[in-house]
């Protein structure tokens, strides 16, 4: 019985074996160059914080899905299921007097209980970025050039961004005089793109044919031109001003990223809506055509910090799906980036000479080498197959006569040949031979 249960993982938790643990952390590695090119600095937070914190304006569906339990000294506390509420605490609090604008990076793992299927985990990660304290549409396009900068350079390309304003069907329904809960429940019905829902739940709240209208025009308009699809949004949204604010923030948007050198193909759909609840205005995710998930999303919410009993702090992020990125690097079969780096095996030819290999190798590490010593006791022609087997690119043999005369056997492994190397030489020819 006991052995079924240490034969697996809990349901939704995964071993990242070499191969997958290196990909998500040369994701991290260059999420971590990226943010400190656009001057984000890290901030670490706790994976457990207080529920009421994270719940807040998650949304009703992560809402369900929040491991949620009471530690020992009854506290209701949670696992985080993203980063953005636990940033903006900080903001609200520690940070409340920081200068702004605040640029603040994050990268860790989450926890959501999804339903486990390709690319969505009950564990998984995210690098994310955050940017405080201006409401103004340059601060939106940094975060979407910021992503667009990192994915590049961790060598993903074809992929498009689609991109939204929250504002646009929230100033429709405002100025219907539809109250924030069902605004939200029915944000939730076009997140999980439930439009006949949706639409039934506008009629019950007894809006307007009108509105009515709007909301189907809407979520019938989208596409890859954005000034067509804006001067189409202006059209629907004519009568009610808080919208067309909407669409002219989502144009300066669109205008700044194009003059600005962005070039990646850009989605509009109007009737776009994200799960979580704080967004205010922009909103944006990432895809590439072999995958119908979501690599990365983000958007802007003015009013979290506030609600957090900070000041009126505006902000805007992106968090991308480390995991989901490591799936689309995988399919596009890129490997130079994630390629282990040149190892080298010492062998010593009898145990008495371990010490040798021990120094050796020690000597080669500290020249920035990458060296493992054989440490099961095989003769030199076992190990020697099993540092072919294992793509070991040289083998250093320590002999007894050679090592007298301070010298040591160098082997290219691939083209099996060897030569005798002083050992003050050592790392200068291993350098030449990997140079050829
Ligand atoms: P989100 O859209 O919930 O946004 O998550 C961002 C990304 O995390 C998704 O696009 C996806 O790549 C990845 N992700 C989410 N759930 C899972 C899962 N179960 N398994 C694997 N990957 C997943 C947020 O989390 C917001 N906090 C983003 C943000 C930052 N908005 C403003 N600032």
């Amino acid at each position: 019985m006991l052995s079924s249960i240490f034969g697996q993982t809990v349901r939704g938790m995964r071993d990242f074996l070499p191969e997958d643990a290196r990909r998500l952390r040369f994701i991290e590695r260059i999420a971590r160059e990226t943010a400190e090119l656009y001057g984000y600095d890290e901030v670490i937070t706790p994976t457990i914080e207080y529920y009421n914190l994270l719940a807040a304006k998650i949304g009703e569906e992560n809402r369900k899905r929040m491991y949620v339990f009471e530690d020992l000294g009854g506290r209701k506390v949670a696992l985080r299921p993203e980063f953005t509420a636990s940033i903006a605490r900080l903001v609200a609090t520690k940070l409340r007097s920081a200068p702004k604008p605040l640029r603040l990076f994050s990268v860790g793992s989450l926890y959501r209980y999804d339903e486990p299927q390709f690319g969505r985990y009950r564990e998984f990660w995210q690098a994310n970025f955050e940017l405080f304290g201006s409401a103004l549409p340059e601060a939106d396009a940094e975060i979407i050039s910021l992503m667009d900068v990192f994915l590049k350079k961790i060598g993903l390309d074809g992929y498009s961004f689609k991109i939204g304003h929250v504002g646009v069907l929230r100033g429709v329904f405002s100025d219907e005089g539809i109250d924030e809960d069902k605004q939200n429940s029915i944000m939730q019905r076009l997140d999980k793109k439930e439009w006949e829902e949706a639409i039934k739940l506008l009629k019950e709240s007894g809006s307007s044919r009108k509105c009515l209208n709007t909301l189907k025009g809407l979520l019938k308009t989208s596409g890859k031109d954005p000034p067509c699809i804006i001067k189409k949004m202006r059209e629907i949204v004519k009568e009610y001003p808080g919208a067309i604010e909407a669409v002219e923030n989502l144009n300066e948007i669109i205008d700044l990223l194009r003059s600005g050198g962005v070039e990646t193909e850009i989605l509009i759909e109007a009737g776009f809506a994200r799960g979580l609840e704080y967004y205010t205005g922009a909103i944006f995710e990432v895809y590439v055509p072999e995958m119908d998930i979501a690599l990365g999303g983000g958007g802007r919410y003015d009013k979290l910090v506030e609600l957090f009993g900070g000041g009126k702090i505006p902000g805007v992020g992106v968090a991308m799906g480390m995991d989901r990125l490591s799936l689309a690097l995988k399919k596009h079969g890129s490997t130079i980036h994630i390629s282990a780096p040149t190892k080298l095996l010492v062998v010593p030819v009898e145990r008495s000479l371990l010490g040798e290999a021990f120094k050796t190798a020690s000597m080669l590490r500290e020249s920035g080498f990458c060296v493992e010593i054989e440490t099961m006791g095989r003769s030199v022609s076992r190990a020697l197959s099993d540092a072919d087997r294992r793509g070991i690119a040289f083998t250093v043999i320590i002999g007894p006569r050679e090592i007298k005369e301070g010298k040591v056997v160098l082997r290219h492994m691939a083209e099996r040949k060897q030569i005798t190397v002083d050992l003050s030489e050592l790392p200068e020819k291993i350098s030449q031979v990997c140079q050829c």
